[in-house]
């Protein structure tokens, strides 16, 4: 083996001056090494142990030339010539070990020793730095746990790999301002997940950017929109119906009642009693009495939303015997729910809701769960075609009012069934969440859709690696991403962020000692990104490296349709379509 670092002390850039628990000061007296310095390069600097070197991060470059006052002084009393004092501020960041046992040249990201005054500080560049950084990402583990992302941008021919495993494990987040590069980098991620023999992830695909992500290892699904509806399409078409009896009972509440209601505690009360007594008795005439047992209003038991209805009509308009026999008087709810009633009807007539109320008749056989919940969680080996274990879901035509109940209600059928898996059989899987700011808010005080919604991630985010679910949080705003989530991220990918609000979430992320690096996060180029986070040995700034497939960002060229002179209204089309809710 040939040591990477062979340095002559009269390469060194200057000398250590003052030593901190995890910083130095290295006095330079070349000006003209002085001039070269840049911040945020590497530094490596000598230790006091033999076969160790520091590794630093230039912080600050300071010249400190004599006052006008002192030189004046000087002048005054003809003493010597007060000298420069020229610093750079250099924090360390780890440690590169030339040989432990049978291992030879490797970076740690502890401070095994500390530099000695006087110790030689020497720049890391060129040809030596390409050589250190493939150092750095070579050893991230064995090479089928490498992510790779791109290139360093400190130089552009050492390529940058992540440990996979850990990215994943411990949650990561992939944030940056509109049009960045977040969903490149998403893609890259994703089709490195389906290149694998059995990935499994889900991305949760908002505005329907990835339709052009193609592979054996991605399959496309989409909830049911209104021009779906009545077709028969079902789960091996690529369509999801999300039947209204998967919803928890408190999401059943948040859509149904109407919470400035002072009536609605009464009506949730009724809601729950209907419900627990409809999922009765689907049980009872499909005779799982197994379940009957034990089975709560959440449990995932089809039922039918008509019983529900009519038992809170009827209630609506009940009569009760009276003081006097023979007279009846109205009872305890008479009147009081006929909003209750007109707002479920509302809704389940609504065609927008159709994935929820309109779902085919399949939907209620009691094994639909099960092919359901495989086709979203089953590896590529483990799906019936052996293909598709990535599965991408289309929100576009989910109305936004709903979409945190709806993305959250898949994220906890994921985990649900993660949970209930022995956990010797689990096959993790990773659920990648581009515009999560719209269903994971900040927001805590909002109540019912997006509090429910809020539980869910919360959870999965806490406990999550327990049961193989990993995040992936993708936004333009994390600082309306929910804090809580965002902190059990341990891995971020910042691309260019120009909110001061957006960027100080990235800047808590990073070590205290490297805060600094958040400076750069506004003048990032599109596609470059600050890494940081267990999965990397250094914070890096990568170039993330094109997807082989780009995500369609869909957006319209308005000057360029300006400038063409063709006729193209459509608007009498849209009006019907609206009018028939369907396209
Ligand atoms: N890694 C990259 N390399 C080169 N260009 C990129 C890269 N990532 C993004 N871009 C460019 O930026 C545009 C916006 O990227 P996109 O990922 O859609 O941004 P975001 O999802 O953050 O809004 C892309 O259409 C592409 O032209
Ligand atoms: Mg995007």
């Amino acid at each position: 083996m040939t040591a990477l670092f062979t340095f002559h002390d009269n390469d060194a850039l200057g000398v250590v001056r003052a030593v901190d628990t995890a910083s130095v000061v290295v006095g330079v007296d070349n000006l003209e090494l002085l001039r070269k310095m840049q911040v945020n390069r590497l530094v490596v600097l000598q230790s006091s142990k033999a076969g160790q070197f520091l590794i630093g991060i230039v912080q600050r470059i300071v010249r400190d030339a004599p006052t006008a006052k002192e030189l004046e002084q000087e002048e005054e009393t003809g003493e010597a010539h007060i000298a420069e004092r020229n610093t750079v501020k250099v924090t360390l960041i780890g440690t590169f070990v030339e040989r432990d046992g049978s291992k030879t040249n490797l970076f740690r990201r502890t401070l095994e020793s500390v530099p000695e005054i006087d110790a030689f500080c020497f720049s890391l560049e060129g040809d030596l730095l390409t050589r250190f950084m493939r150092v750095v990402s070579h050893q991230s583990d064995s090479t089928a746990s490498r992510l790779s992302l791109g290139s360093y941008a400190l130089d552009s021919h050492a390529e940058a790999y992540l440990n996979a495993n850990r990215f994943f494990q411990r949650h990561a987040a992939i944030v940056g301002s509109t049009g960045s590069g977040k969903s490149w980098t998403t893609a890259r991620l994703v089709e490195q997940i389906a290149e694998l023999p059995n990935g499994n992830a889900i991305l949760f695909d908002i505005h329907a950017e990835y339709r052009t992500l193609t592979g054996d290892g991605i399959r496309h699904f989409r909830i049911a929109g209104t021009s779906d509806l009545e077709t028969g399409k079902g789960l091996d078409d690529g369509v999801i119906y999300l039947p209204y009896w998967l919803l928890a009972y408190d999401d059943m509440v948040a859509m149904l009642v109407d919470r400035d209601d002072n009536n609605a505690p009464n009506q949730a009360m009724l809601m729950s009693r209907a419900v627990v007594a409809a999922k009765q008795k689907y049980l009872e005439d499909g005779t799982h009495a197994e379940i009957l047992a034990n089975f709560t209003i959440d449990s995932p038991v089809p039922y039918e939303l008509k019983l529900v209805h009519d038992e809170i009509e009827a209630k609506n308009i009940e009569m009760v015997p009276g003081a006097h026999a023979g007279a009846e008087k109205q009872g305890d709810f008479y009147g009081k729910l006929s909003r209750l009633v007109a707002r479920m009807e509302n809704r389940t007539s609504d065609r927008k809701l159709g994935f929820m109320f309109r779902a085919p008749a399949e939907t209620k056989e009691y094994g639909w769960l099960e092919r359901f919940a495989k086709r979203l969680m089953a590896g590529t080996r483990d799906q019936s075609d052996a293909k598709g274990g990535v599965k991408i879901v289309d929100f576009s035509e989910v109305p936004s009012d709903v979409l945190p109940l709806i993305v959250s209600r898949i994220a906890s059928i994921v985990f649900s069934v993660a949970q209930w898996t022995n956990s010797n059989e689990r096959h993790p899987i990773a659920m990648l969440c581009d515009e999560a700011h719209l269903y994971v808010p900040e927001r805590s005080t909002s109540a019912g859709i997006l509090a429910s919604a809020l539980g869910t991630f919360h959870r999965i985010a806490k406990e999550g690696r327990k049961y193989g679910v990993g995040l992936v949080i993708i936004s333009q705003r994390p600082s309306e991403v929910s804090r809580t989530v965002l902190s059990q991220c341990n891995n971020f990918v910042a691309l260019r962020l120009t909110n001061a609000e957006d960027q100080s979430v990235v800047q808590r992320m990073l070590p205290d000692n490297l805060g600094g690096l958040a400076g750069l996060l506004p003048i990032l180029d599109t596609g470059e990104a600050l890494v940081v986070g267990d999965a990397c040995l250094l914070p890096a700034r990568i170039r993330i490296s094109e997807p082989r497939s780009k995500p369609d960002s869909g957006t319209v060229a308005f000057w360029d349709r300006w400038a063409i002179d063709e006729p193209c209204d459509k608007i009498a089309n849209a009006v019907q379509s609206w009018r028939k809710q369907s396209t």
